[in-house]
């Protein structure tokens, strides 16, 4: 197991144990947190799973796809700590993960 650090919408931070076996979308979902819709269910359509990464883990995280790039690009609270969270797949490595869930567009 895993433990992710999610912050909400209401500045509160929930920690979630989880198997790295998924995507981050799916550990955050899956915790009962409503706040990410996921509504393309992670085919990278939709946008609605953005999260905010914690700078420090940034650049432990897989290069983002150009589908990615542009699908945030829709999104009007994108900065450069921005990733589409289905676009993560979780490993061993990402044990304390710190992120953000976006305010919605
Ligand atoms: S769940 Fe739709 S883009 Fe991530």
């Amino acid at each position: 197991m895993i433990k992710i650090f999610a912050k909400l919408r209401d500045g509160s931070t929930t920690a979630i144990s989880t198997k790295p076996d998924g995507s981050l979308m799916e550990a955050i979902r899956d915790s009962g947190i409503d706040e990410l819709l996921a509504l393309c269910g992670g085919c990278c359509s939709c946008a609605t799973c953005h999260v905010h990464v914690d700078e420090s883990w940034l650049s432990r995280l897989p290069d983002m796809s150009e589908d990615e790039d542009d699908l945030l690009e829709s999104s009007e609270h994108r900065d450069n700590q921005s990733r589409l969270s289905c676009q993560i797949l979780l490993t061993d490595d990402l044990d304390g993960l710190k992120v953000t869930i976006a305010q919605a567009d």
